[in-house]
């Protein structure tokens, strides 16, 4: 084609790319659900090799967003959240891992040496409420809260407060399944109204059940492992050595500890996932851990994610953009609005049968819907669940009302913290023109946001979850899968900014949502 007439048709008829709020879906069919309370929806979604959430959210891994609170919250509500890069990644993944047990396999310990004082330290440190007194491999007896929080005779021997091992009711788990294991340790907690019962077989101690956990278990939302952990992510980077070659040894290395701690998914999570670079790391950790459920992105349409997917990548990330905290378009002029992005992604997914997650952008629970109808199989939030009580941080008034920090991960702050982690440095000499104009790369994040605080992060997520059986309803399907057979059949329609306004609430002299 000459250039005159490639340039003819260009012009004529740029690509156009849509985002959530240009579009709005089109019912046509008789729906068979009762209603938005049908038990037949289901919400449940595949978001990689291993793991199935029961709801499509995930936490993103910013360090405004996801920290262990968040990480404990989400898995409970039925999505997971992606533990940030960041010096304390590796105790908030096991903190996560920690914190619901079918069976504590190691049960925190103390000598039978210790004082009343030691003991209270312990039990706050590490934020258990009980402990095994252990003299060398021998349990003699067990130590909880109620024994020693109110005592101040500090230098007291535990051995004089503790239940000691003759009056211990204890399990010997030889011979049962985990699952008669928790059965019998509830009839003894009923029997003689206990909390913690020790697994010992003769002296030898195999673990610990606790009645807050077998509680726990009872929460048919929450998405576990296999050993009914609740289930967490972890983001890695392009870690690079001081003359800014990848250094992949160092990356490996840290997957391998956060694979070690319990992490249940890996992303590497990073800005611009159409570098060379980014391919070369999810080549090598496929290859160095091919069982290991990945996610890599970010990238915007179809080549970018097949790229991925071909390199061993079970999930992409999809979005250069579109985040609430987001500079990229303004400062780099790149990106692809997120529905048009999702879908020209999608083809890739389904022709390798693998799964997408959409990251950013999503604010109301018509964003949630549309990214799943155009293909997605889960999301990533940030901005919404940054304003709640489990995002680190505290709230902090603003005038009237209460807000929390959000900043993005391109942002100069952020920035800095990685290359601290990294031990290394990107600052440009200011006296140096070159360096300091030439050389700048310009951040692509909101330095220091606020967003509204929203409360209970449960009530955040309820919202954003409410519209999608709605959405269901209305499109005639119980399942997400089914959803994306409705975009495939082109169930929807494009708004103008007149049928925006129609979609909002209008002509009201005040309302509030
Ligand atoms: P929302 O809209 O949910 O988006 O707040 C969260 C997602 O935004 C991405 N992110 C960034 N993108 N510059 C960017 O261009 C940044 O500084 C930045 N920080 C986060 C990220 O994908 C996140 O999950």
């Amino acid at each position: 084609m000459s250039f005159l007439k490639r340039f003819r048709k260009e012009f004529e008829e740029p690509p156009l790319a849509l985002t959530f709020d240009d579009i709005s879906l089109m019912p046509s069919d008789i729906s068979y659900s009762s209603s938005r309370r049908d038990e037949d929806i289901s919400l449940k979604t595949q978001i990689s090799k291993n793991i199935t959430l029961n709801i499509p959210l995930m936490g993103s891994y910013m360090p405004t967003v996801s920290g262990e609170k968040m990480g404990i919250t989400l898995p409970q509500l039925g999505g997971m959240a992606w533990m940030p890069r960041s010096p304390e990644q590796l105790r908030q993944v096991q903190g996560v891992k920690r914190h619901e047990n079918k069976i504590i396999e190691e049960p925190y310990k103390i000598s039978h040496t210790a004082t009343v004082g030691d003991v209270q330290q312990q039990l706050k440190v590490l934020g258990v409420g009980a402990l095994l007194v252990m003299e060398g491999s021998n349990l003699v007896g067990l130590v909880s809260t109620r024994d020693v929080d109110l005592r101040e005779d500090y230098n007291l021997p535990v051995t004089e407060v503790m239940t000691s091992r003759d009056m211990l009711v204890t399990l010997d788990p030889r011979g049962l399944s985990e699952d008669e294991i928790t059965r019998k340790a509830v009839e003894l907690f009923i029997e003689h109204r206990l909390e913690k019962i020790p697994l010992v077989s003769d002296d030898y101690v195999s673990g610990l059940v606790s009645k807050k956990d077998v509680k726990k278990m009872q929460n048919k939302l929450a998405v576990r492992d296999k050993d009914g952990h609740l289930i967490v992510g972890a983001s890695v980077g392009l870690s690079r050595k001081e003359n800014n070659d990848l250094d992949l040894d160092a990356l490996v290395e840290q997957t391998a500890k956060l694979l070690d701690v319990g992490a249940d998914i890996i992303g590497l999570a990073i800005a611009n996932a159409y570098l060379n670079d980014a391919i070369i790391a999810v080549e090598a950790l496929r290859k160095t851990f091919p069982d290991m459920d990945l996610a890599a992105g970010s990238v915007t349409e179809y080549e970018g994610t097949k790229r991925l997917f071909d390199a061993g990548a079970d999930t992409v990330l999809l979005g250069i953009g579109p985040g609430s905290i987001c500079e990229t378009r303004i400062v780099a002029g790149v990106g692809v609005p997120q529905f048009t992005a999702i879908r020209l992604a999608q083809k890739a997914a389904r022709e390798e049968g693998k799964f997408l997650i959409a990251d950013g952008g999503i604010s109301e629970p018509h964003h949630l819907n549309k990214a799943l109808f155009a293909g997605a199989s889960g999301v990533i939030l940030g901005n919404v669940l940054a304003g709640t009580d489990d995002s680190p941080g505290e709230k902090e008034r603003a005038g009237n009302t209460w807000v929390k920090i959000h900043r993005g991960l391109a942002s100069d702050t952020e920035k800095k913290n990685f290359d601290a982690m990294n031990n290394r440095s990107r600052e440009v000499d200011p006296n140096n023109l070159y360096e300091y104009v030439y050389k700048h790369v310009e951040a692509e994040g909101v330095e220091s946001g606020f967003t509204a605080y929203r409360g209970d992060t449960v009530n955040a997520v309820r919202r954003i979850i409410g519209g999608l059986r709605s959405c269901m309803t209305y499109m005639g399907v119980k399942d997400i899968p089914s959803l994306w057979k409705r975009c495939d059949e082109g169930k929807y329609v494009r708004v103008t900014p007149a049928g925006s306004r129609e979609s909002n609430p209008h002509d009201l002299l005040s309302f509030h949502t």
